[in-house]
This record gives structure tokens, C-alpha cells and sequence, in this order.
């Protein structure tokens, strides 16, 4: 797989992909809007390009290399600069490719971007509790649980808790060769 921006022409394959996955998504992230019109999604794709320019957000989708397929997104969100250099990371699959690894590596390029070409210093995310694979792709890669946020995003029709991971810069330099190893990072 590889990572890109999304184009407007790919409006109506991430209208698609979402539409496919509403059901999954709806646990743990925030609602997928109804009704969800081609024109929304080209709004969204503008907005993404305009946060990237403004080096605010940098939103990914994940293609399959064997057809180019839109498969899922990973973003850099709430970045700070200033004192901080620091992102947080919003990732989801389409849920027929679940469990297949592929987040992993997604997720694992995106840092690499992160802390190689962005020289952030560190990146957060947060899981709730009973998102057993999402806790999983992050401790594959190293990151560390620092606590519970009580209560912190309204999802799914109620105020949720989350673990709060993070990883630093020096915690990637110690893993780079294993992930150049994978493939995920190149030399
Ligand atoms: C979370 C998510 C992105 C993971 O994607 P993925 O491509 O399946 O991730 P990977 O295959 O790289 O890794 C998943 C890991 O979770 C493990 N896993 C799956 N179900 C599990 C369960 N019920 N309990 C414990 N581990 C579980 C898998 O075995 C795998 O670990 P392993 O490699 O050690 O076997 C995907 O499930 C998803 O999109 N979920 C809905 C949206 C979401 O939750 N986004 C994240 C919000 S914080």
C-alpha cells in the first residue's frame, strides 16, 4: 500500500469507502454525516488541502498498490508548532481489510513523515479502552500509554474515555532500522 493526498476526482471513492463503513466507524470516531453527497466530500477533500498548506493538519488516504484502491485514512491533526512540534494521529480501514497488518504500516509511514520530513518531536493519540486493535497498532510501534483522559470526546451518544499514547522522536531514531527492515521506512 502507499500513502497520497486525496485529489477532488476521489471525491466519490472516499463518499463510498465511508458510506461502506459508517456502521464500523460509528464506536470510535466521530459520526459520519447523513446524507453524505459527493459535494460534501470534495468541500472536505478542499479543506484537507488548504490545513495542509497551512501546515495545521496533513490528511493521507491509504491506497492498495494493486489497484490504486482508496482502503482508509491516517492524518496528522492538532498539529503545534511553537514550544511544542507535536501532532496527534487519527487513523481507520476499510473493515474487509482489517487485521491484516496494514495499519500498522500506515501508521508507521506517517511517523516517519512526521519526525523525518515535519521534524515534529511528538506525536499522541487517543484510544478508548475496548479499542483492543487501535491500543495494538500503537504499542507495535513503541508508543507509550500515559494514562486515561476521563470523559474526553462526546462519541457515539456519550462523553467516552481514552488512553492517551505517545512517541517521541528519540523513541523512532531507536526503532528506525527495524522499520527500514519492514519496509515501512527507507533508507
Ligand atoms: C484500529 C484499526 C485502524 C486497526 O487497523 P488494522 O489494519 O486492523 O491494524 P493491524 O492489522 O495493523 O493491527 C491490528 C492488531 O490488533 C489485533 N486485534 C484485532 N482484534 C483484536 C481484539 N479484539 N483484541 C486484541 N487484539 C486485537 C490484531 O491481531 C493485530 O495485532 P497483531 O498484529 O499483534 O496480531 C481498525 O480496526 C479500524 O479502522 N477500526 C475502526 C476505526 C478505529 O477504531 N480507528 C482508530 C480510532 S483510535
Amino acid at each position: 500500500m502507499f500513502l497520497r493526498r486525496l485529489d477532488r476526482s476521489q471525491a466519490e471513492a472516499y463518499r463510498r469507502l465511508l458510506e461502506r463503513n459508517r456502521l464500523w466507524l460509528q464506536p470510535w470516531m466521530p459520526e459520519v454525516p447523513y446524507p453524505l453527497t459527493l459535494a460534501d466530500l470534495q468541500k472536505i477533500i478542499e479543506c484537507e488541502h488548504q490545513e495542509l498548506k497551512r501546515a495545521q493538519r496533513v490528511d493521507l488516504g491509504i491506497f492498495r498498490s494493486l489497484d490504486e484502491a482508496l482502503i482508509g485514512r491516517v492524518a496528522l491533526h492538532s498539529i503545534q508548532w511553537g514550544v511544542s512540534f507535536s501532532a496527534g494521529l487519527g487513523y481507520w480501514i476499510d473493515a474487509d481489510l482489517a487485521g491484516a497488518g496494514l495499519m500498522t504500516e500506515a501508521v508507521a509511514r506517517l511517523v516517519a513523515v512526521a519526525f523525518e520530513e515535519m521534524r515534529l518531536h511528538r506525536l499522541w493519540a487517543g484510544v478508548q479502552p475496548p479499542n483492543r486493535p487501535s491500543q495494538r497498532v500503537l504499542e507495535k510501534l513503541g508508543f507509550v500509554r500515559e494514562g486515561l483522559h476521563r470523559q474526553e470526546l462526546f462519541i457515539n451518544g456519550r462523553w467516552q474515555d481514552q488512553y492517551f499514547y505517545t512517541f517521541l522522536e528519540a523513541e523512532f531514531r531507536a526503532r528506525r532500522a527495524q522499520w527500514v527492515v519492514k519496509g515501512w521506512v527507507v533508507d
